[in-house]
């Protein structure tokens, strides 16, 4: 892949722009943003930083679209984090009107690009991008899937004192307080949680992993989260890039999956170059189901309260 373009020059997109330009995802990175100076700041600081970490990606900050032309992947961060007592939803109405206004941009100067969406609520603002611009639904991806499965992750491998590279999870729904963790596919080292941990456990992890990005907001109380959530921005862009096929949970648009339709929600997916290369079914419990589809109904709500 030769340029990235990440839109939100603050703390998820200055940090992203870091992480893909030490991972040598890409000959060139843009950061963007409406802020005049941040993104160039951030952006020569982010480059300084190449004879020491080893990069020859070319990092370059701007305020003009023109400079993200023919970006092969955009990654939208722009619009506002929570503060504490506020929910991902409340959001809403402020974040549309910026995705909106960014994606019909990205767009009109990137028509081939693959977008990834991290602004919040994540699976309304993947909608505003689909419909905004246009592009086939396999190239509009919004991240929080690996996030949250991240964070359980992270408390399952703390809770049994194992190494987190030993534990795998998956956590489908929408990025918000009814996401859904499956327990039956969360193992350690192939072996089921259920054997190692006690059922109360487990449903206290799941709490926490739910509760994982207002825990961090209470903590900082002026922003939320940015580290974990632009290392699986940063996963999702390497599967895409070396076609690596890996099969993640991402917020995709849904007809007729698991019985979902017209929604964007937290599933597994394949991801390779063309971005979302297949949607995986999996054979959940009917408890389960019905906890994804009345996660995708939360998600629908919000859609409708958009005027498009
Ligand atoms: N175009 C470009 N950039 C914009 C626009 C716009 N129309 N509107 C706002 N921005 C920029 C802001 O100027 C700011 O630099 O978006 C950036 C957001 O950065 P932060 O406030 O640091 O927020 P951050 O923590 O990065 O979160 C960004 O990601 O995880 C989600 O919920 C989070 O919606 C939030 C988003």
């Amino acid at each position: 892949m030769k340029k990235i373009t990440v839109v939100g020059a603050g703390n998820v997109g200055a940090t992203t722009a870091q992480r893909l330009a030490e991972k040598h995802l890409t000959e060139e990175i843009i950061l963007i943003d409406i802020i005049e100076g941040t993104p160039q700041g951030k952006a020569l600081d982010i480059w300084e930083s190449s004879p020491v970490e080893l990069f020859d990606t070319k990092v370059h900050g701007t305020n003009s679209y023109s400079d993200t032309a023919n970006s092969d992947m955009v990654i939208i961060t722009a619009g506002l984090p929570r503060k504490p007592g506020m929910s991902r939803d409340d959001l809403l109405a402020a974040n549309v009107k910026i995705v909106k206004e960014v994606t019909q941009n990205v767009a009109d100067n990137s028509p081939q690009a693959i977008l990834i969406i991290v602004s919040n609520p994540l699976d309304v603002m993947s909608y505003v991008a689909l419909k905004v611009s246009g592009f086939e639904k396999n190239r509009v991806i919004g991240m929080a899937g690996i996030l949250d499965t991240a964070r359980f992750r992270l408390f399952v491998a703390e809770a049994l004192n194992v190494s987190v590279n030993d534990v795998s999870a998956m956590v489908l729904g929408g990025h918000g307080d009814s996401m859904v963790p499956l327990t039956k596919y969360t193992t350690v080292s192939g072996i089921p949680i259920i054997e190692l941990l006690p059922e109360d456990t487990i449903i206290k992890l799941i709490n926490r992993a739910r509760k994982g990005g207002a825990e961090i907001v209470n903590y900082l109380k002026t922003g939320s989260a940015f580290y974990a959530p632009s290392s699986a921005v940063v996963e999702m862009a390497d599967a895409i890039i070396k076609n690596r096929n890996r099969i993640l949970p991402c917020s995709v648009w849904l007809e007729g999956e698991y019985g979902i339709n017209g929604v964007f929600c937290g599933v597994p997916v394949k991801l390779g170059s063309n971005g979302i290369e297949q949607i995986i079914q999996l054979n959940l419990s009917s408890k389960e189901l019905e906890a994804l589809k009345n996660s995708a109904e939360d998600v629908r709500r919000n859609i409708r309260k958009l005027n498009f």
